[in-house]
């Protein structure tokens, strides 16, 4: 631990400036009314009373969701972009473009950034139209295609249902888009997860559209933070789709605290965060793969661990708490963002995990998998299906899969689970689909069920 960097980060939170707290009138509460003590109403009240000390502006800045202004050490990578689509500007057809990098690289801001600036080119941008899908929220090729041509369906009537074939979709799709004419900039983010899900065959269809249109063109910029996706491509389409290439490298911990002293001098009031905050989140996500959005959600919550102590600071401690907050989080939001199936393969995981203890074989997941899905009214995904989501379960860091021999039985996968199994079983419990099945038995129980049933077998090994 002596070469830990978050040490440096440590000491100067020591030498943490003296806070220079913002007097406020107090709010005055009527009391011949006033509730019974330990009441939620004190909560308020005490809330009320002490005025919002940290934040000077809108909370939300830390949040996800906002567009920050300004994107510091991102500027090579927004010229990049931006000079790969301004032929587009003059209505020439620009190269497809895949853009790769960790999570948290700044990948969709950038790509959001410059879109921004294209569309406020007024009567230029009037010929080209984006289209930004998010593909982990498509679970379909035809849910893909559906939404591209509904987003240009004149009316209500032109829209593509649902219940057709894949190819009418297909040609619909390409008919509606031939109707606007201009440039079409389709960006699909986290395109490995569309793959990961559904083969490449949308892909292809997508990437051959030029050929069928008379009037419109399409251009791909696909964001993934998988850099090995493309190899699972079918060559051609590969090729179309790597026609311009750019890599979004890690934040560096300095790099990381600019992100941070940016937003925090927009969102708090001067002197409440201690030396050392913005150093230690920034140390922790850059351990983290260098991910902006995980140094910008220790510093929210930091603040929020902070409001919660009623602290007129916010120190280092938070940050530390903060850290394992998220961590659960992240596990929980993880979780809850999984397509129904893939819960339910999670889960079976964690049974079985939880019962040998050591790595499983995913035959033995496959055969727990299929019996909950029966016992959850599902029916059951194909093998092939399943080892898809395996791979994704794996990219999203919540198992990890390594090939073993077993001798002259050949070659198989074994996974080994990388979260807290304790936590991870209530985050996938919150669904309704699954809040049918039952938390499996502490593992002491287990055995002694086992040696209550010897002649049932577990996993083989
Ligand atoms: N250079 C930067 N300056 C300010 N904020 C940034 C910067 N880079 C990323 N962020 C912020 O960090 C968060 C994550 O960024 P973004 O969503 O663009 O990452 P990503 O590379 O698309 O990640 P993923 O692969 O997980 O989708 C966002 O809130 C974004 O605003
Ligand atoms: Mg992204």
């Amino acid at each position: 631990m002596d070469s830990d960097p978050l040490r440096a980060a440590n000491d100067a939170a020591g030498s943490g400036r003296s806070a220079a707290p913002v007097a406020h009138p107090p709010v005055v509460v009527g009391s011949s009314t006033a509730p019974s003590r330990n009441s939620a109403s004190d909560v308020f009240d005490s809330v009320l009373r002490e005025g919002p000390e940290l934040f000077k502006g809108n909370r939300e800045i830390l949040r996800e969701t906002h567009v920050p202004s300004r994107l510091p050490h991102r500027e090579h990578q927004i010229r990049q972009v931006a000079e790969i689509l301004a032929p587009a500007l003059k209505g020439n057809v620009p190269s497809n473009l895949l853009i790769y990098g960790k999570i948290g690289t700044g990948k969709t801001a950038v790509v959001a950034q410059v879109r921004a600036d294209v569309q406020r080119r007024g009567d230029l941008a009037k010929k080209l139209t984006f289209i930004a899908v998010n593909c982990g929220n498509v679970e379909t090729p035809y849910s893909l295609m559906q939404t591209i041509g509904n987003t240009f369906a004149p009316t209500e009537s032109d829209r593509i249902p649902t219940g057709w074939s894949l190819d009418r979709v297909a040609s619909t799709m390409r008919e509606l888009m031939d109707v606007k004419g201009g440039i079409v900039l389709l960006i699909l983010d986290e395109i490995d997860r569309l793959v990961a899900r559904s083969g490449d065959g949308v892909l292809y269809t997508l990437s051959e559209v030029n050929n069928e249109l008379k009037h419109t063109r399409l251009v791909l910029i696909g964001i993934s933070n998988d850099l090995k996706f493309t190899n699972n491509l079918d060559a051609r389409v590969r090729s179309r789709l790597n026609e311009e290439k750019i890599l979004f490298p890690p934040y560096d911990a300095p790099q990381l605290q600019d992100i941070l002293r940016d937003r925090a001098g927009e969102v708090f009031r001067e002197g409440v965060v201690d030396a050392g905050v913005i150093e230690r989140c920034a140390a922790y996500a850059a351990l983290e793969n260098g991910d902006a959005r995980r140094a910008l959600a220790l510093l929210r919550l930091a603040a929020e661990m902070a409001e919660r102590d009623r602290s007129k600071r916010i120190t280092a401690d938070h940050v530390v708490k903060a850290k394992s907050r998220l961590e659960q989080d992240i596990i929980v939001e993880c979780c809850r963002t999984l397509p129904p199936h893939c819960k339910v393969l999670m889960y079976a995981i964690l049974q079985a995990y939880e019962r040998r203890r050591e790595g499983v074989q995913t035959g033995d997941v496959y055969d727990g998998y299929t019996r909950l899905a029966q016992r959850l009214g599902l029916q059951p995904l194909h093998a092939r299906s399943i080892s898809n989501y395996l791979s994704e379960l794996e990219n999203l860091g919540l198992i990890r899969a390594t090939i073993v021999s077993r001798g002259r039985g050949g070659r198989t996968r074994e996974i080994v689970v990388d979260v807290p199994v304790s936590e991870t079983f209530p985050a996938l419990l919150d669904d309704p689909l699954l809040a049918a099945l039952a938390r499996p038995r502490s593992l002491n129980q287990t055995i002694l069920t086992n040696f209550d049933n010897p002649g049932r077998t577990g996993p083989s090994s």
